[in-house]
């Protein structure tokens, strides 16, 4: 059997960053994006990081509202409210995960839809649901886009997605159907696991658990999506290093599959400021 195709990642967020930059050339002004943390979780303060570096690189205006942990709810709603209200603000993201004391949903549920980037809140939601994708989380959103780029096709499709989070599982089963594939949604209490994702043309794994795929699940010359990003000791000089929720070893029976790192990650932020571009675009009418 011939390797896999590699499905590499930055030259496809690349391309999409060339597309939000000359997007957001042809608006009156440079669409705005406001990003709120709480607290100093190393994740979240380079995640955030990133952002607001690659938003600028590709002439977008950036803010972080950096928060204390301590924060109260109130208080973090009511900035909220303020860039709800501001027409210079195009797009707000707040990063998660938020302290015990603050709700997810009742932030989510303040963010005005129009200016919900990340694709979460219930209303948006539930257009994706209904099959008309709008402002779409960014990590399915980067998964399409990819497909795309590589000409591999969706319609049709027998499509398993695996795991079932709100941020990257669910959406992508739902933007998966709405663009015609057959879409099964397989997770932590499916029997036969193996039985389910054998089925798959494209099979797309999101669920943190380093090498649960491994090659005898995988249907010879299906594409596989790795969208896990998992620390593991053993890397080179014994430091820890990023694997996937597939086994290397997939590569020699699927037709094509994103590489962990350089895979989906690097079409996340880009995905990110084209919702940020598409919000600025909807409220320039
Ligand atoms: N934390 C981990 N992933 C995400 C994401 O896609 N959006 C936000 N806001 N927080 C996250």
């Amino acid at each position: 059997m011939t390797p896999a195709r590699v499905l590499a990642g930055p030259p496809a967020a690349d391309a999409l960053l060339s597309d939000v930059a000359a997007r957001a050339a042809r608006l009156p002004r440079p669409p705005h994006l406001a990003m709120v943390r709480l607290g100093d979780d190393p994740a979240s303060v380079s995640y955030v990081r990133g952002k607001d570096r690659r938003a600028r690189e590709v002439g977008l205006g950036s803010a972080v509202y950096a928060l204390p942990e301590t924060t109260p709810q109130a208080e973090l709603l009511a900035l909220i409210a303020r860039l709800n209200a501001d027409d210079a603000v195009s797009g707000i993201l707040v990063q998660l995960p938020l302290p015990a004391h603050v709700s997810e949903q009742a932030v989510l549920h303040a963010i005005d839809p129009r200016k919900d980037v990340d694709g979460f809140h219930p209303l948006n939601v539930g257009e994706l649901w209904a099959g008309r994708p709008t402002l779409i989380p960014c990590t399915p959103a980067g998964i399409l886009y990819l497909l795309d780029l590589y000409g591999l096709p969706v319609a049709g499709q027998r499509a398993v997605v695996v795991g079932r989070s709100p941020i990257v599982g669910r959406p992508t089963a739902a933007l998966l159907l709405a663009r015609d594939a057959t879409v099964t949604l397989a997770h932590s209490r499916t029997r036969d696991l193996g039985a389910v994702t054998r089925e798959a043309d494209l099979l797309v794994v999101a669920v943190g658990q380093p090498h649960l795929i491994t090659p005898e699940m995988v249907r010879p010359g299906a594409t596989v999506i790795d969208v896990g990003i998992n620390r593991v000791p053993g890397g080179p000089g014994g430091k820890a290093h990023l694997t996937g929720d597939v086994h290397p070893d997939v590569a020699g029976v699927a037709g094509a599959i994103t590489p962990v790192p350089g895979g989906v990650g690097p079409l996340t932020i880009a995905a990110l400021l084209a919702n940020t571009v598409t919000a600025a675009e909807m409220q320039a009418g």
